[in-house]
């Protein structure tokens, strides 16, 4: 499961972005009549010489005038050698200026900056260049989203993790399944392929990875329908296909891709391709300059249960692993497996960290992984080899890893083999795709953690279990469990070369930011409930924080403009928990269409100390008068609810956490309203703000729905959430 999910957005252009400092008032910088004259602007800029990036410029460490690539540099450590900002004057750090995003939902990518100018994708993958030292948009490219999945059946989500530079064009990839790039200075498109077929319930909300004049992407799907992993390399200049990787094998009749399928395929049972067996690679890319590899953390199994997948049992390879390929050819070079055989949707498409270590006196090229199923995992990056590996959350799947076979030992039960199992950690991870950071000065590793069970259970699941394309499934019940700790997430400082917690601090609300830490010793993360807070690396004491008045879950970044270090983030709750596809998110108040989504910049002469932003607010629900609740057909709407993902976006028993309205309180689904509701849902009328169009949808399920609203309205208490 990708839990990296958001939802709701736009691309119509009737509120346009406005930036705001001390100095001016908020201006429009963007309407339709000064595009010609921004890009005008732009083109003078560009005449300057065309500065190529480069695999060299991307690994390189001592530039901090540019934040290159989603992990800052190709080791993906998010540290600076920025000092500027430190102990003693950070209580000066204030805004410098902020960009509104009155179209944008739930922001969770990293921005990056090339040369003065930042660049970020926001909700409906919208890319946008904008000027760091002043806010002032320059560009903007709508790569029409809502135009290509109008009419579609469509898996997933809005939001995207990041872009990619190199040479002079700028990657991005859109959730039907686009891979395109626009050239850097002027925002326009260079080439556009398509990554998968629209009648795959696939998506994509990862960040393309760029390197070697190529651009890597995957893409995410695997619980929605059966689902084939696989990575594809394009050329960076062309868009051309250079190579694709499968991840799982394909039906053996057909014959194999690569001697790595041949090798996988002897390690699953049954006839797993009819349920394409999963793996897919939605994030968690890469690339290795030093080693020339590039490396890719892979999916959970489709469907999640093993019994099912694979009844015979079996590692299923490459389901869950780090694996080692060739960037000119895509050939396997070698893998490691953190979850054999899962059954838990402990995917491993974390964050990959790579850093020398020093371990028993001797440098080690090591790699850095802290995948869903709890296991902090340290490998030498040159064999693939396991070098230890040491639990960073509560995890009763296995006891420990055996570093002698380099497998877990899995404790009698974990499989719900009796049908019914408490597990630690749950489908959410004790980590999930919020970026951990690496400062080599501390020798830690920076690790937002989330601490929560899930009861398992599958003795209803039937023998004969097939996943449908957009309807998709697990094949196990799964909710989640009762949880001892009284904080569901946290951050901790680990020291990998001895494995163990340095220290944690317990946080309140989850899904915080990834983190990003400095050479002065800070540790700076975004908060759920709206705080941007820098802690001393070394201990863990806050030392500075901001409210930003909306919750952070996109990390922040740094870099140094006119002799002046900066901070940027992103601001606007999203993902998985901002969904509400579990509890949580509705407590915080971020309510849809209500908070201002932002890009803003602090810096230690910035003149800003205060964000407006309106007070949390907590959905009323409507009560229907003589609206007569049918407990039959409710029921069904519940299933269709679940079914349709509708979840994904208005959140887990139709309460929302703010990628959506919230559908107590809505007025469609009065009866009164009924025509709305149909050309909302089926018609797809509000596909251009990121409520998709369900083409399929019948009467009796539309009045399902319907039923099913209203009696979550009516069950919840009058104005309360
Ligand atoms: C990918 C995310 C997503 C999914 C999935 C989704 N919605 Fe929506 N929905 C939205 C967003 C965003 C809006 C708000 C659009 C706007 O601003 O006009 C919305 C609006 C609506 C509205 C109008 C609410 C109002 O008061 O304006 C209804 C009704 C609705 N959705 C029902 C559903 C139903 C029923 C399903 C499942 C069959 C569903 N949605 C699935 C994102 C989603």
């Amino acid at each position: 499961m990708q839990t990296g999910i958001n939802s709701g957005g736009t691309m119509v252009t009737q509120h346009a972005p406005t930036v705001s400092t001390k100095r001016n008032q908020p201006f429009s910088a963007l309407s339709g009549i000064c595009t010609l004259l921004c890009l005008v602007a732009v083109a003078t800029h560009a005449s300057a010489a065309t500065r190529l990036i480069d695999d060299a410029d991307i690994a390189n460490q001592a530039n901090t005038a540019d934040w290159l690539a989603y992990g800052r540099t190709h080791n993906e450590q998010r540290f600076s050698p920025l000092k500027d900002i430190n102990q003693g004057n950070i209580g000066q750090l204030a805004v410098s200026w902020f960009l509104d995003l009155p179209n944008d939902v739930g922001l969770v990518s990293t921005p990056l900056v090339a040369d003065g100018i930042l660049y970020f994708t926001g909700t409906m993958n919208i890319i946008r260049a904008v000027d760091a030292r002043s806010g002032k948009l320059l560009w903007e490219y709508d790569p029409q989203v809502a135009r290509a999945v109008a009419g579609h059946k469509k898996a997933g989500w809005v939001h995207s993790r990041g872009i990619s530079l190199y040479g002079d064009k700028l990657f991005a990839a859109t959730w039907d399944g686009r891979l395109f790039a626009l050239g850097l200075k002027t925002g326009k498109l260079v080439w556009s392929t398509r990554t998968y077929d629209m009648s795959e319930a696939l998506y994509i909300t990862g960040a393309p990875k760029a390197f070697k004049g190529k651009v890597l992407i995957g893409n995410g799907g695997t619980e929605s329908g059966p689902s084939r992993g696989y990575v594809s390399a394009y050329d960076a200049d062309t868009g051309k296909l250079a190579w694709r990787f499968h991840i799982v094998p394909g039906n053996p009749a057909d014959g194999f891709e690569s001697a790595a399928m041949e090798m996988a395929a002897k390690t699953w049972t049954g006839k797993w391709w009819e349920h394409g067996g999963g793996g897919n690679a939605w994030h968690g890319f890469t690339f290795d300059d030093e080693l020339n590899a590039v490396y890719i953390g892979t999916g959970n199994g489709s469907p999640w249960n093993r019994k099912i997948r694979s009844p015979d049992g079996g590692d299923n390879l490459f389901l869950c692993a780090v694996v080692a390929l060739d960037p000119d050819t895509g050939e396997y070079k070698w893998h490691y497996q953190t979850t054999p055989g899962e059954t838990w949707d402990y995917n491993s498409n974390m964050d990959i960290v790579l850093a020398d270590l020093k371990i028993d006196g001797k440098v080690v090229k090591a790699l850095m992984h802290a995948p869903k199923n709890g296991f902090f995992y340290v490998i030498d990056r040159r064999t693939g080899k396991l070098i230890s590996a040491e639990p960073f959350a509560d995890v009763n799947w296995a006891t420990h890893v055996d570093l002698a076979t380099g497998r877990p030992v899995e404790r009698a039960g974990a499989r719900y083999e009796d049908g019914e199992e408490n597990i630690f950690p749950s489908p959410f991870g004790a980590h999930s795709w919020h970026a951990m950071s690496y400062n080599p000065q501390t020798g830690l590793v920076y690790l937002p953690t989330l601490h929560t069970s899930a009861d398992f259970v599958d003795k209803s699941v039937d023998p004969d279990w097939k996943a449908v394309a957009f309807v998709g499934g697990t094949a196990v019940d799964w909710s989640q469990g009762k949880d001892p700790r009284t904080y569901p997430g946290s951050l901790q400082a680990w020291d990998p070369v001895n494995q163990k917690q340095i220290w944690s601090i317990p946080q309140q609300h989850s899904w915080a930011s990834g983190t990003l830490t400095t050479a002065s010793n800070l540790v700076f993360q975004g908060q759920a409930d709206g705080w941007l807070i820098a802690y001393d690396a070394t201990n863990g004491k806050e030392v500075w924080k901001f409210d930003t008045g909306l919750g952070i879950s996109a990390p922040p970044i740094t870099y140094k403009l006119d002799g002046k270090q900066m901070i940027s983030v992103l601001v606007g709750y999203g993902g998985g928990m901002a969904s509400r596809i579990t509890p949580g998110a509705e407590d915080l108040g971020w309510a849809y269409g209500v908070h201002k989504r932002r890009l803003v910049t602090f810096a230690l002469d910035g003149e800003i100390n205060k964000l407006e932003q309106p007070p949390a607010q907590f959905a009323e629900p409507i009560l229907e008068a003589g609206f007569d609740v049918d407990p039959v057909l409710a029921a069904q709407g519940e299933v269709i609810y679940g079914e349709q993902a509708c979840s994904a976006c208005h959140g887990l028993g139709v309460i929302a956490g703010g990628m959506a309205p919230d559908l107590r309180a809505s007025a469609m689904p009065l009866s009164e309203m009924e025509r709305f509701f149909v050309n909302i849902v089926r018609d797809g009328e509000r596909v251009g703000r990121g409520m998709p169009g369900y083409p399929e949808i019948t009467n009796h399920q539309i009045e399902a729905l319907r039923h099913y609203i209203r009696q979550a309205a009516h069950a919840s208490p009058e104005g309360s959430n």
